[in-house]
């Protein structure tokens, strides 16, 4: 099984299994601390470095956030223009140099490979947050912590289930990782839905293959598709060569309540690693879909926070000494209810 102590979260495929079930053990446990019924201390005195060389609004907060709630500081780094990589500083100089300032690093980073070439300078632990179009494995473990719930509560599991993937798969690196992640399990079925220019990269389409799976791919939503899960995507504007090629797809894949009826049986989960681009041209999940019972998006966003309170506490050894620090909350929380 995967040694998680003092070890970097890269990519999907350093995980089996048995290491995703320990982390969604680890983060079913975290559940009281992160809805205030209960606080830990656990990580005082410990630093997180959170480096954003690229927009994002929840995968930053909620690393924050997961770590403060362990007890942990967070030190933060927000944009390339503030920080000595403008000046032609090198990631590994960079991940030298932040590493003596912190316990543990997290990064997002807009070039494919850079978070693990920063990760073979660092003197501590480095969890990837997004480099490019290539991975985003911590969303991917939430998508799929989300999914097995979602799916329990119909009374399903993750082996036999069928994922529809909707919108940009080629430069969407959050259903790269999530596809890769459902090669794990067994006889899952994929359809995906995308223009060709905008079709699920090659190598991801052999590794769902050779796992065995089945393959649907098409341009378009097509009669009811008996999907489990409908995971929409944004089209990543910020990965095409020009606005005007982005332009091209921008509302192309939209999903409100009327085309969710058409195509979607009455209890498949809406999924979306968000954002999602409420943009009139783009639209992609209509805000008329807010009140079905089946989106998930939300809950997508606060699993996130106990997947990555989770991926903490074992990267740094304290998952068995989290309710030992525990104290009581002494302010007003609704959380709960
Ligand atoms: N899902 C996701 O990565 O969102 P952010 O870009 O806001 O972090």
């Amino acid at each position: 099984m995967t040694e998680f102590t003092g070890n970097h979260i890269l990519s999907v495929n350093q995980f089996d299994r048995d290491a995703i079930e320990k982390i969604f053990s680890v983060a079913h446990s975290m559940e009281p601390y992160a809805r205030r019924e209960k606080r830990t201390t656990v990580l005082s005195g410990a630093i997180l470095g959170n480096l954003f060389f690229e927009p994002s609004t929840r995968t930053r907060v909620s690393f924050g956030t997961a770590f403060n709630l362990l007890g942990g500081e967070v030190r933060e780094t927000t944009g390339m223009d503030n920080s000595a990589l403008a000046k032609g500083e090198s990631l590994f100089d960079t991940a030298r140099v932040l590493s003596g300032y912190s316990d543990i690093i997290a990064m997002r980073h807009p070039a494919a490979g850079s978070v693990s070439e920063f990760a073979e300078g660092s003197r501590v632990p480095v969890i990837n947050g997004g480099d490019g179009a290539n991975e985003h494995p911590t969303q991917a473990l939430l998508d799929l912590f989300t999914i097995k719930r979602e799916l329990n509560y119909h009374g399903k599991g993750i082996d036999g289930l069928h994922i529809a993937m909707i919108g940009d798969l080629r430069y969407g690196r959050t259903v790269h990782s999530l596809s890769r992640l459902l090669c794990l399990y067994k006889d899952v079925r994929f359809t995906l839905i995308s223009p060709k220019e905008l079709a699920m990269p090659q190598p991801i389409v052999d590794a769902i293959n050779d796992a065995g799976h089945r393959l649907t791919i098409t341009e378009q939503l097509e009669g009811n598709m008996d999907a489990d899960i409908c995971y929409q995507t944004r089209i990543q504007e910020e990965r095409f060569p020009s606005q005007e090629e982005a332009n091209r797809y921008r509302g192309k894949f939209r999903l409100n309540q009327a085309i969710y009826t058409r195509h979607f049986q009455s209890k498949t989960v809406i999924m979306h690693p968000l954002p999602r681009d409420s943009r009139m041209e783009a639209n992609e999940l209509d805000n008329d879909l807010n009140i079905n019972p089946n989106l998930a998006i939300f809950r997508q966003t606060d699993n996130g926070v106990l997947v990555r309170m989770a991926l903490f506490a074992l990267t740094l050894g304290v998952e068995d000494l989290v309710s030992k620090y525990e104290r009581d909350v002494v302010w007003y929380s609704n959380k709960s209810s």
